[in-house]
């Protein structure tokens, strides 16, 4: 039986900063975050959008139906709101979702994603009645001014996960790497994440080798039996490095002019526009592989790398299904994208610095441009969402 992503919505918020902006406020040559980065734009949440609203706003064209079916939601994110309660019962609550519903949240900094998509691929394969309802969402921050911040960003995808999906059905072989690394981390007290920049890099680059080896072991395919590779995109560069290490694993001394950037530069272009979304980044990317790849990838292999820090990589691939263009949302992301709004550097800054108040008092937020959900404010520490006017 086949099971897999039966559809897939991209969302992150109506506001970016150009990057060249920041480069400018920084003293930095742009062409640092353009070129050596890859990255061109931030996404920047205003202050009535957090991890919950960017989930549900990504998860709202999925459930128009009023979520028949679905009994299980697993929400994985690295910017938690709450110690306890899970996120997804905050969108389960918005979406209106079956009460008969396992709801949990799921954390491995930005590997999380993977694993709820795994664990629910594995539960419609138990019960294959079952719809599962998957959402990656994150604010990647890091301190004002530091290395990591022109890779800051947003954004949420949710997915479907059913038998006898439309758009992607997910092979069983993965290769999996664990190791217990501090490469970027966040403590209980802080809001921005802690990074050593190189080192996690280099990390990054050995997971997916080893990853990747095991998946080749598992599978007995190579990397030539992939049409398309997309890859956790903390910078979208990231891709362009990996490939090259998963292409030289060959043995061939040569790598054709090109080849690296067949394989990957489809899946960038959202990822060059938001920043980084941590859970959300790798299935971003898989979005606009399929949004924007003008050959017809029906029935063709397309490889997938997560990786989170601490840390956690799998490597795993997907067959793209017949037809699946007729299932895809391409339109409403393009229209999302284009019709953000630009900020200044001090408007970034003030959305940046702007907290969510910890006195317990009673809270109305003003109301920024945001998707049919929002932040509405917070009472007695607690947080009320409500769908914008
Ligand atoms: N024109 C063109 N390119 C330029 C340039 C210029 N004027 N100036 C510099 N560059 C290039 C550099 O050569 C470099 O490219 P290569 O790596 O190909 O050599 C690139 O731009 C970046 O330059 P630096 O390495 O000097 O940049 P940095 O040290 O200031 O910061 C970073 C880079 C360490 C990745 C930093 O952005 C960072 O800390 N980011 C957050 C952590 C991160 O993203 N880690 C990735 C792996 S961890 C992970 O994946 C989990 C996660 O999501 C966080």
């Amino acid at each position: 039986m086949k099971v897999g992503i039966d559809q897939l919505s991209f969302y992150t918020p109506r506001y970016f900063l150009p990057l060249e902006v920041l480069a400018r406020q920084r003293g930095v040559d742009y062409a640092k975050f353009a070129v050596g980065l890859g990255q061109e734009q931030m996404g920047v949440t205003p202050p009535d959008e957090d991890i919950v609203t960017l989930a549900a706003n990504a998860a709202e064209p999925l459930v128009r139906d009023g979520g028949a079916g679905i009994d299980l939601l697993l929400f994985a994110t690295e910017s938690g709101i709450d110690q306890s309660k899970a996120a997804g019962l905050f969108v389960h609550g918005l979406m209106g979702l079956p009460a008969e519903c396992r709801v949990a949240e799921i954390k491995e900094a930005c590997y999380g994603g993977t694993v709820a998509l795994q664990m629910a691929a594995a539960m419609v394969m138990r019960r294959p009645a079952s719809r599962a309802l998957v959402i990656a969402s994150d604010i990647a921050r890091y301190d004002l001014a530091s290395p990591g911040e022109p890779t800051q960003g947003c954004g949420a995808v949710a997915m479907l996960v059913t038998a006898n999906p439309r758009i992607l059905a997910l092979d069983p072989e993965v290769g999996l790497h664990a190791e217990d690394v501090m490469d970027f981390w966040r403590p209980n007290y802080r809001d921005e994440a802690l990074v050593d920049g190189k080192y996690s890099t280099r990390l990054y680059l050995g997971t997916v080798e080893k990853a990747f080896a095991r998946y080749a072991q598992a599978s007995g395919r190579s990397i030539d039996d992939l049409a398309r590779c997309c890859y956790h995109l903390p910078f979208t560069n990231i891709a362009r490095k990996a490939h090259e290490r998963l292409l030289k694993l060959r043995g061939r001394a040569e790598i054709g002019p090109g080849e690296v950037d067949a394989a990957v530069v489809e899946a960038l272009g959202y990822n060059r526009r938001t920043g980084n979304s941590y859970c959300a980044s790798l299935y971003q990317s898989l979005a606009c592989l399929l949004d924007q790849c003008e050959d017809d990838l029906s029935e063709r292999r397309v490889g997938l790398f997560s990786y989170g820090s601490g840390s956690m990589g799998e490597f795993f691939s997907g067959v793209v299904q017949p037809e699946y263009r007729q299932h895809l949302l391409r339109e409403q992301h393009k229209r999302m994208l284009a019709e953000r709004s630009e900020l200044t550097y001090q408007e970034y800054e003030d959305m940046f610095q702007m907290k969510v108040p910890q006195d317990g008092w009673d809270y109305v937020f003003a109301q920024y441009r945001t998707g049919p959900f929002r932040f509405g404010g917070i009472t007695g520490h607690k947080r009320r969402y409500e769908r914008a006017a």
